[in-house]
């Protein structure tokens, strides 16, 4: 039908000088997080930020909707941890109301679930990404430094039961930490219908700690995952998608990793991230943000913002650079990023 209208302004994409498209975009909601994993925060915690410079619900979903507008097609809330920004439902529902519906998607610590999965789901969350790294408690506890594996746990039937699937758990694994458990977690996420991927450890932690030679590898989490099982590839296209998946003794469970580092999948990537504070990033090992908060706040257009959005995509770099000698850590931490 378009040939009819030469007219009409083609539609505005958010395509980057390489040609990727932008159509994921992740919303922190909050910075603050309840549990204090070692590769993300230091034991005392983080400085939060103040209250007023967190972009509102309404602040959020119109910037989304801005998104949404020019082609963005999925969101995904992260934090921090996202279940503790108050009525979070809520910003559910108003995300669910935009026309083209963006598919909703969140990745949480699980804590708090298995209250609000259900109010979640009803306000028309699609699906959750659970992070846990171990199902031995002495580890997680260790690992997270909170004795809370049973609220996980309870969090994750939680998501199971409302229909929040496919469930899927997101796990880091650490040397001497919990790589010798990666197994039992595979064993524990393929008895319970959880589709389990690894997770390369990235350079995002508060504390810089990250050491390359420290990471645990893809190759090396698929050789103990081998002692267990038999791995075989899966036919699928990795696409946009950052984990590549194998099928378990034949399938149809399949176990995924994301090798960030080992085998960086930047030259597909579709997304854009937003602060809890407003702050509009390209990647999440971007040196700059572009602040939509002061004009948010300031009486801007939806037409202003999405230059501010097209700008700031068209300035994205080709990829992170971890191996780049001159590779230097994002100011902010992951938490205060969003995952
Ligand atoms: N490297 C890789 N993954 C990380 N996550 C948090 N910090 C890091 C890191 N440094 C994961 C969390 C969660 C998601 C938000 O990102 O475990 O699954
Ligand atoms: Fe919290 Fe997630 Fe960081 Fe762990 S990785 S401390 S759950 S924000």
């Amino acid at each position: 039908m378009s040939a009819l209208h030469q007219d009409e302004p083609a539609p505005r994409r958010l395509v980057d000088a390489f040609g990727r498209v932008a159509s994921d975009l992740r919303v922190s909601v909050t910075d603050r997080c309840n549990l204090r994993c070692s590769y993300c925060m230091p034991a005392e915690g983080l400085e939060w930020l103040p209250k007023p410079e967190l972009l509102t619900f309404e602040e959020l979903t119109r910037v989304i909707s801005v998104a949404v507008g020019l082609g963005v097609r999925s969101v995904r809330l992260t934090g921090g941890e996202p279940l503790l920004r108050r009525g979070l439902p809520e910003l559910v529902r108003q995300i669910a109301e935009l026309e083209p519906r963006p598919s909703i998607a969140m990745t949480t610590n699980g804590l708090g679930l298995d209250r609000l999965a259900g109010p979640l789901r009803e306000a028309g969350l699609d699906r959750v990404n659970v992070s846990l790294d171990t199902i031995d408690r002495d580890v997680f506890t260790r690992l997270t430094r909170r004795d809370r594996l049973d609220d996980v746990v309870a969090g994750l039937a939680a998501a199971a039961d409302a229909g929040l699937t496919p469930v899927k758990v997101n796990a880091v694994a650490m040397r001497q930490v919990n790589d010798e458990g990666v197994a039992d977690l595979l064993q524990w996420c393929l008895d319970r219908g959880y589709q389990l991927r690894f997770i390369e450890q990235m350079p995002l932690d508060a504390q810089h700690a990250w050491q390359r030679s420290n990471m645990v590898t893809q190759t090396e989490i698929l050789d103990r995952l081998a002692e267990r099982f038999t791995l075989s590839p899966t036919a699928q296209d990795r696409g946009s998608s950052p984990a590549q998946t194998w099928l378990v003794d034949g399938g149809p469970a399949t176990v995924g990793v994301i090798a960030s580092v080992s085998q960086p999948f930047c030259g597909a990537c579709d997304r854009l991230r937003l602060t809890a504070d407003g702050q509009l990033r390209s990647c999440l090992f971007a040196r700059t943000e572009d602040d939509l908060r002061t004009p948010l706040r300031s009486g801007a257009s939806d037409d202003d913002l999405a230059e501010h959005m097209l700008a700031l995509v068209a300035s994205k770099k080709a990829g992170h650079g971890i191996d780049d000698p001159t590779f230097l850590q994002p100011a902010r931490p992951m938490s205060a990023i969003g995952g």
